[in-house]
């Protein structure tokens, strides 16, 4: 880890260890999963959340279950390890990061052929771990990268939670304002609470204050008005899907912010990995939304705050025109517009 916080997963022995992210900020309790059931439980109550670390615990989950998967010859392996990919990646449905890590760890079957299960065994687990390290690489990279589109003493604003906890470690988001703070230590952040999971009072409030970089807590509300006061000067989101021409899903609300930042003539950049570019999505109409249960609006901390029986809906995430993207920010460099040509060159790089 990078400062003084407990990263979100890592092996713990034989067990893929968790970092409960529901109980953060006033608990940090860990989940140890020695099954691969254990892990999509967790992916899927957002025991692990963010679309890099979903990734990386749907890897560890292949490489539990690869572990454990009675089979008396390879061709039973085969079949039962492409069902238990199929699980994996459908335990959480928006982030690109799960089914790129599932074909990721995939892959291993497809280029060894003639490999007996021990050795697809310890394949796969290296491919996992390789996923997670690759992870951490590719953030401090961002960070390299995006620390350049950061002005002097800048103010910026982030939303949700792109940090440490939502990847395998340091983040994009907040892996950008790490590395600009370093260099830089008159930067501060301004983040939202990010209604109704609270991700940026519970979760990134939380890892800015580890990581000794000044913060202050706003509500969801207040982003417009804090910019028509002068007082914002670049936006860092993360990203949970990018199409191919840039449109870019993420945490519900992130849209709203990026009108208000274009209204206000402020730089708005998306920080994420190549492996949360979607090729295969021409634009972001796409892209699959998670409805989450209504009971995490109507609801806070297990109590009712609305009428009983009220009708709640609750998508967990919106799609961001690339329209209003300043430069989408990744381990090989700031992708300007137009964005089709430079997603596409990324993605060859
Ligand atoms: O529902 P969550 O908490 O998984 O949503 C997370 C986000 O929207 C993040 O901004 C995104 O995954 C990028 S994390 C580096």
């Amino acid at each position: 880890m990078f400062e003084k916080c407990l990263p979100p997963i890592y092996w713990d022995g034989d067990a893929v260890a968790i970092l409960d992210q529901r109980v953060l900020p006033h608990q940090e309790k860990i989940l140890l999963c020695s099954k691969p059931q254990q892990v999509i439980t967790a992916i899927k109550n957002m025991s692990i959340r963010g679309a890099p670390a979903v990734g990386v615990a749907g890897a560890l989950a292949l490489a539990l279950g690869a572990r454990d998967l009675q089979a008396a010859d390879t061709q039973t392996f085969r079949r039962k390890f492409v069902r238990l990919c199929e699980q994996v990646k459908n335990a959480r449905p928006t982030g690109n990061n799960l089914g790129w890590a599932v074909e990721k760890v995939y892959s291993v079957l497809l280029e060894n052929p003639g490999a007996d299960v021990p050795e697809l065994q310890t394949l796969i687990r290296r491919k996992a771990d390789a996923i997670l390290a690759e992870d951490v690489r590719d953030n401090v990279a961002i960070g390299k990268w995006g620390k350049e589109v950061i002005p002097r003493g800048a103010r910026v604003l982030t939303y949700c939670n792109a940090g440490a906890l939502a990847t395998a470690d340091y983040g994009t988001a907040v892996g950008v304002i790490r590395a600009a703070y370093a260099d830089d230590p008159t930067v501060e952040v301004y983040a939202c609470e990010t209604r109704p999971f609270l991700q940026g009072a519970r979760l990134t409030a939380y890892e800015l204050q580890c990581a000794g970089i000044p913060v202050t807590l706003i509500t969801d509300n207040a982003a417009g008005s804090l910019m028509q006061q002068g007082k914002i000067d670049v936006v860092v989101v993360g990203a949970d899907r990018i199409a191919s021409n840039g449109d870019t899903a993420n945490k519900i609300g992130t849209y709203t912010v990026a009108v208000l930042a274009r209204t206000h003539n402020i730089p708005f950049y998306v920080a994420a990995p190549r492996s949360t570019i979607d090729p295969s999505l021409a634009d972001g109409s796409g892209i699959p939304i998670e409805q989450r249960d209504p009971r995490e609006v109507t609801h806070l901390f297990g109590r009712p705050v609305a009428p009983k029986d009220i009708k709640a809906l609750n998508p967990a995430f919106d799609v961001t025109p690339s329209k209003y993207i300043t430069g989408i920010i990744t381990e090989v460099g700031v992708l300007q517009k137009p964005f089709k040509q430079s997603i596409r060159k990324a993605l060859e790089a």
